[in-house]
């Protein structure tokens, strides 16, 4: 199977580049650019083969990622999540076939490791010397973890006071320079889009067209785990990469007959950030960026996201929707989460199941339906938001009758 077919092409204007060229945008028109494959160039049998001899996780599906001659990736097993079957949540809410991908189970804690392992290989293929991302938290904990394996100098700009404990905490250990910018996630984006032109930093944030494609395998394993496609996939919106990058990896598989259909997409923002939801209420073909976007899940507190053209394609092209939910509506489900089925998610990742509740009363979404609702960050990132979010501890005395008070109060 023969991969130097493999093409950067402009979503927009469809020019094609060579994918060794450095290119984050279209140099024509200014747009997002998108890995293309010669699909019709695989046979389909060899390739479920191939899959089925390796484990369930990123690299098993090495064949439709970028091809880095032989050379192994740099990798810490990436992807190979669970997707849990929800059967308590199921019942509350009538629906027999309700799953959370929880990619919260992936080494750093959250879905940016798929896209990670494939974006600091590229990175080390073409010897940069340092890297750099805007974050709100994840991508930065991944991007430094990474680095950190692969020997590149890692450099994350994160918005001030903005970003979820944990998280930081990771950046730092993994041993980034961490610079914390003085305004949101859209300013520190662009100042690393800048950095990148002036100082030569390569950008890992979703705009490298090679970050998709590791996150793209998500809609993959949905599909083998479940043996096909469901029929809604609800996932949050942020700066708007993975909504697209499922999208794209379900429309591959359907293209290679490895799925018989293609989901509908339902992306979720927050409301205090919701520049898609809105663009989608108003059947609008672009955004209005959100000045000061204002939300609890602050890993998609982002009032100008970078994908919006792609999300808009991905959500529209899958016949679903874009909707905002409130952080009451989050926090609850957080919580609802991992009371009934256990599984710790964070802020963010629970705004799909909020989302999803919304979906089920407008009867956008049909009980009898197969759902999967992603779960994209893990809860420990933000202990600081669940502590809040919770009752507090009550302090007793060591003793029974202390005990037996509080137990009854
Ligand atoms: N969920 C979590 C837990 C995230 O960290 C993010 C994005 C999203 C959802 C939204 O994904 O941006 O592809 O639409 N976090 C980025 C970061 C922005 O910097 O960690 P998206």
């Amino acid at each position: 199977m023969d991969m130097s077919g493999n093409a950067l092409r402009c979503i927009e204007c469809h020019r094609e580049f060579p994918e060794k060229e450095i290119l984050y945008a279209c140099p024509s028109c200014g747009n997002l650019l998108e890995v293309v494959l010669p699909l019709s160039e695989f046979d389909p049998r060899e390739l479920r083969d191939a899959f089925d001899s390796r484990p369930l996780g990123v690299w098993r599906y090495k064949e439709l990622l970028p091809d880095f001659k032989g050379k192994s990736p740099i990798s810490m097993d990436e992807g190979g999540t669970p997707l849990h079957r929800c059967e308590r949540l199921g019942r509350e809410l009538g629906l027999r076939n309700l799953y959370i991908k929880f990619d919260g189970m992936n080494p750093t804690g959250s879905f940016k490791d798929r896209g990670m392992t494939v974006g600091i290989t590229k990175a080390r293929d073409l010897k940069v010397k340092a890297v750099v991302c805007a974050s709100t938290g994840n991508t930065s904990a991944s991007l430094a973890a990474y680095a950190g394996i692969a020997g590149i100098r890692c450099i994350v700009m994160i918005p001030s006071g903005a970003i979820a404990l944990g998280k930081l905490s990771q950046a730092m250990m993994h041993g980034a320079t961490v610079f914390e910018v003085d305004g949101n996630f859209d300013d520190a984006l662009e100042l690393v889009m800048n950095s990148s032109r002036e100082l030569g930093l390569y950008v890992l944030n979703s705009v490298n067209p090679f970050r998709p494609e590791g996150q793209k395998t998500a809609a993959y394993e949905v599909v083998d785990q479940l043996g096909e496609s469901p029929d809604s996939l609800v996932i949050p919106v942020g700066n708007g990469g993975n909504n697209a990058a499922y999208w794209k990896g379900f429309s591959e598989f359907k293209e290679l007959g490895l799925a018989k259909k293609t989901p509908r997409i339902y992306g979720i923002q927050a409301e205090g950030a919701a520049p898609v939801a809105e663009a989608f209420r108003k059947g609008a073909n672009r955004i209005r960026p959100v000045k000061n976007p204002e939300t609890v899940a602050t890993a998609i507190r982002i009032g100008n996201p970078a994908n919006w053209l792609k999300t808009i394609k991905a959500i529209r092209g899958s016949n679903g929707d874009c909707i905002a939910v409130s952080d009451k509506e989050i926090i609850s489900s957080q919580k609802r989460i991992a009371t009934r089925e256990g599984l710790f998610v964070e802020p963010a990742a629970a705004a799909s199941f909020a989302g999803l509740i919304r979906l089920i009363e407008s009867d956008d979404i049909d009980k009898d339906e197969k759902i999967v609702c992603v779960a994209t960050g893990h809860g420990l990132k933000d202990p600081d938001g669940a502590i809040r979010a919770s009752k507090k501890p009550v302090k007793i005395e060591p003793s029974i009758k202390s005990l037996r008070a509080n137990l009854r109060a």
